[in-house]
């Protein structure tokens, strides 16, 4: 491939629509779609992508009936709790985006932990966006500018209040499950991001559906280049 993108955002859809079709439970859809997320993982670091920014849980999600709210933080939890070694194991970084306030203790535990093991790591930073939504980060850059008592700024100063700043904006943005929407994920740094849409639910899109949209984004860049270098 011609140009590996450096970071890339997923909105991972369809774990709900993927369980219904099979008469299974929601919950199940999320389970199996987290097999997904081990598939995207293993792939950026062969590929040697910096950057993975998974949106695991909106500020929007908090509204979905108790059980499967209940059943995500679960799922989070157990998967930080039992993956943790591999991933501090292949050099990865996890650092986390959101409101984490609203996380019950015990998943909060989990996730602190788990980011004070890999801190030092830095083959890929995996950026996980829990209780996560755009307009709050904006609102909350805000609000810390005010409490400074900042009277002007730029875009780059702002860009300092953002839950990330270190991390680059995302070169290519991933959606699956066929909505073609940005719902609330990364407003300020997706700009300039290329758009991936693909119809493929989240618990099938696996190793080879990934490599296809970074070859996807690859091609992009190369027709961009041409016409730069004419
Ligand atoms: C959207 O599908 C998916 C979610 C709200 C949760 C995503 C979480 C995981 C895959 C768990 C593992 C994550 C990490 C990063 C450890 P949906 O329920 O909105 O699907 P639907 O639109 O078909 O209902």
């Amino acid at each position: 491939m011609d140009r590996i993108p450096t970071h890339v955002a997923i909105i991972m859809d369809g774990n709900g629509r993927w369980a219904k079709m099979r008469g299974l439970s929601r919950n199940v859809g999320h389970r199996v779609g987290a097999e997904s997320v081990r598939d995207v993982i293993r792939v950026s670091l062969e590929l040697g992508i910096k950057y993975l920014t998974l949106f695991a849980f909106s500020t929007e999600n908090w509204n979905r009936p108790e059980e499967e709210v209940r059943g995500l933080m679960h799922l989070l939890k157990g998967l930080l709790q039992n993956e943790v070694e591999f991933i501090y194991r292949e050099g990865i970084s996890i650092r986390v985006i959101g409101r984490l306030g609203r996380l019950p203790g015990d998943v909060l535990k989990v996730v602190k932990k788990a980011m004070e093991l890999t801190e030092d790591n830095s083959k890929l930073y995996l950026y996980l966006a829990i209780s996560y939504g755009g307009r709050a980060e904006i609102v909350d850059a805000v609000n810390r500018i005010i409490s400074e008592g900042r009277r002007e700024i730029d875009e780059e100063s702002f860009r300092k209040y953002l839950y990330a700043p270190e991390a680059p904006d995302p070169d290519l943005l991933i959606r699956t499950a066929g909505e073609k929407r940005i719902s609330n994920f990364l407003l300020w740094q997706l700009a300039y991001t290329e758009l991936y849409f693909t119809d493929t639910l989240w618990p099938d899109f696996r190793r080879d559906e990934f490599i296809e949209a970074i070859e996807d984004y690859s091609r992009r860049i190369r027709r961009f280049g041409r016409v730069v270098e004419e």
